[in-house]
């Protein structure tokens, strides 16, 4: 099959991309930022750009990653995060329904409130509590309403690419690698990592079922901020070695409330039986023992 790729540049695309050329599909990559050599420039939020590439190019699949993921660059500058996650969703679903394209779009745990102690499921009703959780959700709607043929998968919190990672494990990992003998971690969030190099394994098998809509796609179990960090630390071999102290979110205030629980079980695949995502420790592990010596 042939692939559109937006935010081809991205963590998740760096994982995803191998895959799909393993497997001898025909791979489009762009994005706005041309970090590598193969991406082509394409700037979402740009409805003639789309329209001219999906037209061009006639993809069997557009796989839409492209987003702003900043989750505070969003609380502040709204407009922004709304123009790229919502309105440049929406440029990409009226060109996929014009041209008869298949769509994949990811979405995130961030579209849920945060209230239940159990994790959410598909089922689950979604209120969130941000503005790149809203500028998600928004992008799900559209989609709904104008596309039959999709998926719309949403990871939890998305660990891969190693020093492309802008997110959590990498921060720590920074941090044991200047030399830091102390650490202090959020224990009251709780969420689901979600190892792109586990989404990429999985997600190819959801797709190819064609049984289109709404999954979510995380690793098994789920953890506090401050759980990851003692295990990014004992992975790293720094366990006697550096003290992790838990604090709580209000002791290091950020420009975007965070849900106090993102946590997701991947309910519609359990119930099909078809959940081989594996546990976050394991993969964790399996992560820092292959990258910790760049
Ligand atoms: N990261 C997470 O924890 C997480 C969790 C759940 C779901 N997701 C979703 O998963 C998808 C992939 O995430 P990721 O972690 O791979 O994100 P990422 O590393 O931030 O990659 C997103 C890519 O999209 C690009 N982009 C931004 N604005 C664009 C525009 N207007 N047109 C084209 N490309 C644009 C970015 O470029 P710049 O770097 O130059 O901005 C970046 O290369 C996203 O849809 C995200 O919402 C992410």
């Amino acid at each position: 099959m042939k692939m559109l790729i937006t935010g081809a540049a991205g963590m998740l695309a760096a994982e995803v991309i191998p895959k799909l050329l393993e497997y001898n599909h025909k791979v489009i990559q762009t994005d706005i930022n041309q970090r590598l050599p193969n991406i082509e420039a394409l700037n979402i939020a740009d409805s003639k750009e789309v329209f001219q590439k999906v037209e061009s190019e006639r993809p069997d699949y557009v796989f839409h990653f492209a987003a702003e993921t900043d989750v505070d660059l969003c609380e502040k500058k709204p407009e922004h995060a709304f123009k790229i996650n919502t309105l440049g969703t929406e440029n990409i679903v009226l060109a996929c329904k014009e041209f008869a394209v298949k769509l994949l779009y990811i979405s995130s745990g961030a579209v849920f409130s945060g209230e239940n102690l159990l994790p959410y499921t598909e089922f689950d009703i979604p209120k969130p509590v941000n503005i790149y959780g809203k500028s998600k959700l928004q992008g799900e709607l559209i989609i709904k309403d104008l596309l039959s043929e999709y998926f719309i998968i949403r990871a939890g919190w998305m660990v891969g690419g190693w020093e492309i990672d802008k997110k959590f494990v990498y921060k720590i990992i920074q941090q044991l690698k200047e030399g830091k003998k102390e650490l202090k971690v959020v224990a009251d969030k709780f969420g689901s990592p979600t190892f792109t190099k586990d989404f990429a394994t999985n997600f190819i098998n959801v797709i190819n079922t064609k049984r289109y809509g709404l999954y979510h796609l995380a690793n098994k179990g789920t953890c506090s901020r401050y759980d990851m960090a003692l295990k990014i630390v004992e992975f790293m071999g720094f366990k006697d070695k550096v003290k992790v102290n838990p604090i709580n979110s209000d002791q290091f205030p950020l420009p975007a409330p965070r849900a106090r629980s993102e946590m997701m079980c991947n309910y519609k695949l359990n119930l099909l039986e078809f959940n081989n995502m594996p546990r976050w420790e394991k993969s964790l592990e399996e992560y820092i023992e292959i990258n910790k010596d760049k």
